[in-house]
């Protein structure tokens, strides 16, 4: 067995050695590299690397890596097992191709960060990178050299759980923080022992299931996917992403795992794209569920001929594909492009030169690592409401109750997708506010609830007694963590169990209630907003949420989050998003709502609008709203012009101004209106954002370019371009406020 591998190493070289005169950067002596090895590659050992496995047995991995039957696995995480798993594809199997070790690593892996919609609530590019790298640091160094993320689902609808894992509604923040994801997960140079391999997913318009219900079908036209769905991932590809996984749902009828018009045509033809593409977990399996596939040969036929590279445990592709070349139904160049894109990256990543994990010294919940993650938390969470400064708690807060579910439950606060987070490592808002806080008020702590969804109201009196007896009541509550994420949708969106009881309880006591909500999506909070005097909502904030939060509740952290989605006032007016389309019958601020309505009103007596009776039109929180403990001050918009060609570049300028009382950070927003299109637009799409620290008192002069270009969208046509024409132009705190100014298009 050695000798064939050496013989296939010398020919290698000598094949690089012949052609690398004439070619010498390094993607062309990977190209090289990946050609020659594929000459040597049998049928069986090619099919073998578009195979991955999650093993159960590593006794049975062993042969079936000596047998060149596995490409790569997931879920192995033990770095002596996985160097021995390398050992036995270097040196037992027949070529020596090194084993591409994945696991998902979403947010974070060790050290946990803030759930994705919590670290897109930063708008900070950023944080999100640092996050991605810390994360990367922690999973390689057991050997983890590819992450199944990140998730830039466009997500619309909180009903699904999966919104957790998402960068939120817009597809432009998606992109940005998207985008951060990938060079933190990947680093300088692919090739580093600390990089990992991304993976954009899931491609594409996973996020629109219909009803929120996951793995529901998707029913997204060809311009919605390109305006909305498909910009995130074409960032990813130019932020250098190496992977694409498929996604589970059927879009008009065709699941993704077998959609050439997607795999090939936009994301091969038109991105250029040359990363691996893998399926989802059994998602080539699963179309003959859909109902797509006849069985599994079929299955295996239809997702490599649409563009398939690697497919993900259900291993149709290895039993079947052999026998669909000598059928016709494949052809050899197809698997031959699979494999290359596979070989492509085990070569980017330098596996066949530095195939073992060396890591001796832990890196894991580095200082550094904790602080980035800190401070993630401080810029995620959004100040929702505070009423007569609230917060933060001053000097006069002697004695604080700190309540609820969440408050001290390391576990919860994790959020979605932690296999490898630890809930001994978690610091909870209860042990930070005592450690760090305890010599400034006394606290007295109770649970009131044993965990979020408890309806056994039996602590309710205790929780208020507790109230009673102090100055201040905060109050957690929210998600225990098992209630969003993948295959974890809800169809209502209240605060789950008596948590909304409790609070309505603790707030009968008069005394002050800060609520904080820990949650993996936006909640249906109304009346709880209504009965607290201050909201805090801090997505899954991960390890170090404790310290974060206690920092803001004192006031040492001025709160800077914003919402990446936005809050319904109750579960049926979603979906909900800021960038809908106007409709030909708007509603009006002023209509009149259920209760006001008089007993038998004529049927058009209260107009013929576009509303809900009972809940209106307006959301409980729009996009990109959030509050400070200091207020900012827009004025002085100017543009630098307001007559524009197709190719200029438009600079926007204000000013800002701190105008209260603490130092503090805004995300200044831009949106934009395109008036009037060949198909009907966004009421507005954000366009721009940038976070702005000024001290109290202090202002600034912001200026924003967005070159004309980038206001190009896939017209009636299927067109991508500008539409000369008016536009409407808003810069401020979120998006329903704002300074705004009209400017026009005209073609060159
Ligand atoms: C299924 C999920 O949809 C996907 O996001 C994940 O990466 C794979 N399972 C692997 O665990």
């Amino acid at each position: 067995m050695k000798s064939i591998k050496l013989i296939a190493t010398a020919l290698i070289s000598v094949f690089i050695g012949s052609c690398s005169s004439q070619k010498e950067t390094p993607e062309a002596i990977i190209e090289n590299k990946v050609d020659s090895l594929l000459n040597l590659m049998t049928l069986e050992e090619k099919l073998g690397q578009m195979n991955q496995l999650s093993p159960y047995n590593l006794e049975e991995l062993a042969k079936r890596i000596r047998k060149g039957e596995v490409g790569s696995i997931l879920n192995v995480v033990n770095p002596e097992e996985i160097n021995k798993i390398q050992e036995v594809a270097l040196n037992e199997s027949r070529l020596g191709i090194p084993i591409l070790v994945a696991r998902d690593v979403i947010h974070g892996y060790k050290t946990i960060f803030p759930i994705p919609l919590g670290q897109a609530a930063t708008f900070n590019p950023e944080i999100a990178e640092q996050g991605a790298r810390v994360a990367a640091i922690e999973a390689s160094s057991d050997g983890i050299r590819w992450t199944f993320a990140p998730m830039i689902d466009v997500s619309r609808d909180p009903r699904w759980g999966r919104i957790a894992e998402s960068c939120g509604e817009d597809p432009y923040l998606s992109a940005v923080i998207g985008a951060a994801m990938v060079k933190g997960y990947q680093g300088e140079s692919l090739n580093a022992p600390t990089a990992i391999a991304a993976c954009a997913k899931h491609f594409v318009a996973y996020g629109a299931a219909e009803g929120g219900r996951d793995y529901n079908s998707t029913f997204i036209p060809e311009r919605v996917l390109r305006n909305v769905y498909l910009p995130p991932f074409k960032a990813a590809v130019d932020a250098g992403c190496a992977t694409f996984m498929t996604s589970f749902n059927d879009n008009d009828g065709v699941p993704s795992t077998a959609n050439s018009f997607v795999l090939k045509d936009v994301l091969r033809k038109e991105w250029k794209y040359d990363g691996m593409v893998v399926t989802d977990w059994a998602s080539a399996l699963e179309m003959i569920n859909h109902g797509f596939c006849t069985d599994e040969k079929d299955a295996a036929e239809k997702s490599v001929n649409a563009g398939v590279d690697m497919e993900m445990v259900s291993e149709t592709f290895i039993k079947h594909l052999k026998q669909s070349i000598t059928d016709k139904k494949v052809a050899m160049e197809t698997i031959d492009n699979a494999v290359r894109n596979i070989l492509r990256l085990k070569y980017r990543l330098g596996l066949f030169d530095n195939p073992y994990v060396v890591t001796p010294q832990s890196v894991k919940y580095a200082e550094k690592h904790l602080q980035t993650a800190r401070t993630a938390v401080e810029q995620s969470a959004i100040l929702l409401k505070n009423a007569n400064q609230t917060l933060p708690l001053t000097d006069k807060v002697k004695t604080l109750a700190v309540i609820g579910p969440m408050a001290d439950a390391p576990y919860e606060q994790m959020g979605t997708w932690v296999f490898d987070g630890e809930k001994a490592h978690t610091q909870t808002p209860l042990m930070a506010i005592k450690q760090m806080y305890g010599n400034q008020v006394k606290v007295i702590f109770e649970k009131g609830l044993e965990y979020s969804r408890d309806k056994n109201t039996k602590g309710i009196s205790r929780a208020v007694n507790a109230a009673r007896q102090a100055d201040a009541v905060v109050v957690f509550v929210g998600e225990e963590s098992i209630l969003s994420g993948e295959a974890h949708s809800l169809a209502n969106l209240n605060l789950q169990g008596a948590q909304s009881l409790l609070i309505k309880e603790l707030s009968a006591t008069g005394k002050p209630v800060i609520t904080v909500v820990m949650a993996g999506r936006q909640l249906a909070i109304t009346k709880e907003v209504e009965a607290s005097n201050a909201v805090l909502y801090s997505f899954h904030p991960g390890t170090m949420g404790g310290p974060a939060i206690a920092d803001i509740l004192f006031g040492k952290v001025n709160p800077s989050g914003k919402t990446p989605v936005t809050f319904p006032r109750i579960s049926g007016q979603v979906p909900i998003y800021y960038a809908q389309h106007n409709t030909g019958r708007p509603a009006n601020p002023t209509e009149m709502l259920i209760d006001d309505i008089p007993v038998e009103a004529g049927q058009t007596s209260i107009g013929c609008r576009s509303f809900y009776l009972d809940a209106g039109n307006s959301p409980l929180f729009p996009f990109g709203y959030g509050l400070s403990y200091t207020t900012f001050e827009y004025s002085s918009l100017t543009l630098s012009s307001e007559k524009l060609t197709t190719q200029d570049s438009l600079s926007v300028s204000f000013t800002l101004k701190n105008t209260g009382h603490y130092d503090g950070t805004e995300v200044v927003q831009l949106y934009i209106q395109d008036k009037t299109g060949s198909v009907t637009r966004p009421v507005k799409e954000l366009k721009r954002f940038q976070r702005i620290t000024l001290k109290a008192g202090e202002s600034k002069q912001v200026s924003l370019s967005i070159p004309v270009s980038e206001l190009a969208f896939w017209g009636y046509d299927m067109k991508f371009e500008v539409e000369p024409g008016d536009f409407r132009l808003w810069v401020g705190t979120n998006s329903s406020e704002g300074l705004t100014k009209d400017f026009s298009v005209s073609a060159l």
